[in-house]
């Protein structure tokens, strides 16, 4: 872990798809580093033990269920989370699914299903967010892209597809908000040590017609760093993006990948 103690202290954070992985281990970190954070995840049961958890070890952390792909409900969520904490100034918008198939296999149901939670979560996110942030003066609006928002991977089309479009709401957004004193950013993580990671590793086993082993020694044999990435070293490049010394830093897709991209 890096030093992270008070980097965050006062910032009061939303993080979504909290209830596990990705975005439970950055709603730690914010803790650890000083923020108070409210999880939000369609996982009710899910995000209420991952926000006890926080409070048990002594972290200002509450949890609310909701589905990103329901404006209603995701709105009134991002208000009660700035009623409770006072104000937002940080927002993670990290909720995703994953789709693999093959073009021929996939159904127009499977690629909506994508692009409503990946890319349409991450807009309504960061568009019901935005009248507190600029309440608060301004702050970060954080989302989780992926390598494959970078570059394109077979039979994951949809799934490429919705990730490079949040890299387009990223960039678009950093322009449009810099005189609000928004930064707007991505991380980019490649394969993570999460639930996510496991649905990837049974679908690549089913489509390469491997087992699970043989299937995971494919998917790291790309990685120069030999090993997927933990969901911490992923989190600590959130708390970087939404800390003071990320100050001049908007508008980029962070790329936490053990060196897969460069080769
Ligand atoms: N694990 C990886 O290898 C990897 C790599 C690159 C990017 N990512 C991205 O990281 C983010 C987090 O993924 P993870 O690896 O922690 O996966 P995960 O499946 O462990 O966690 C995803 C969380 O999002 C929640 N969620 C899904 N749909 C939702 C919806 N409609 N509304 C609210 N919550 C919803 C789930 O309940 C779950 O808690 C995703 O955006 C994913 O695309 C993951």
């Amino acid at each position: 872990m890096i030093g992270v103690t008070g980097t965050l202290e006062g910032r009061r954070a939303i993080v979504t798809g909290g209830a596990r992985g990705i975005g439970a281990a950055a709603a730690r970190r914010f803790c650890e580093a000083g923020a108070q954070v409210v999880l939000a995840d369609r996982d009710q049961d899910g995000v209420s033990a991952a926000a006890a958890a926080l409070r048990a070890a002594g972290f200002q952390a509450h949890a609310r269920a909701a589905d990103v792909t329901d404006e209603a409900a995701l709105g009134r969520v991002i208000d009660e989370a700035a009623e409770l904490l006072g104000g937002l100034d940080l927002v993670l918008a990290n909720a995703g699914v994953l789709t693999v198939n093959p073009l021929a296999d996939l159904s127009l149901a499977e690629f909506e299903h994508t692009m409503r939670v990946n890319v349409f979560g991450t807009f309504l996110t960061f568009k019901h967010a935005l009248g507190h942030l600029k309440a608060a003066g301004g702050g970060a609006l954080l989302c989780t892209t992926s390598q494959a928002g970078v570059r394109g991977y077979r039979e994951m089309s949809a799934y490429c597809a919705s990730k490079f479009a949040v890299v387009g709401l990223v960039e678009s957004l950093a322009l449009e908000l810099a005189s609000d004193g928004i930064r707007v950013c991505a991380v980019a993580p490649g394969i993570t040590q999460t639930e996510m990671y496991r649905e990837l590793v049974r679908e690549r086993a089913r489509l390469w017609r491997l087992d699970s082993e043989a299937a995971q020694a494919r998917l790291q044999e790309t990685i120069p760093l030999g090993r997927p990435a933990t969901p911490e070293e992923v989190a600590d490049a959130f708390v970087y993006l939404a800390s003071p010394a990320a100050a001049y830093v908007s508008g980029i897709a962070l790329v936490i990948d053990g060196g897969e991209l460069s080769g």
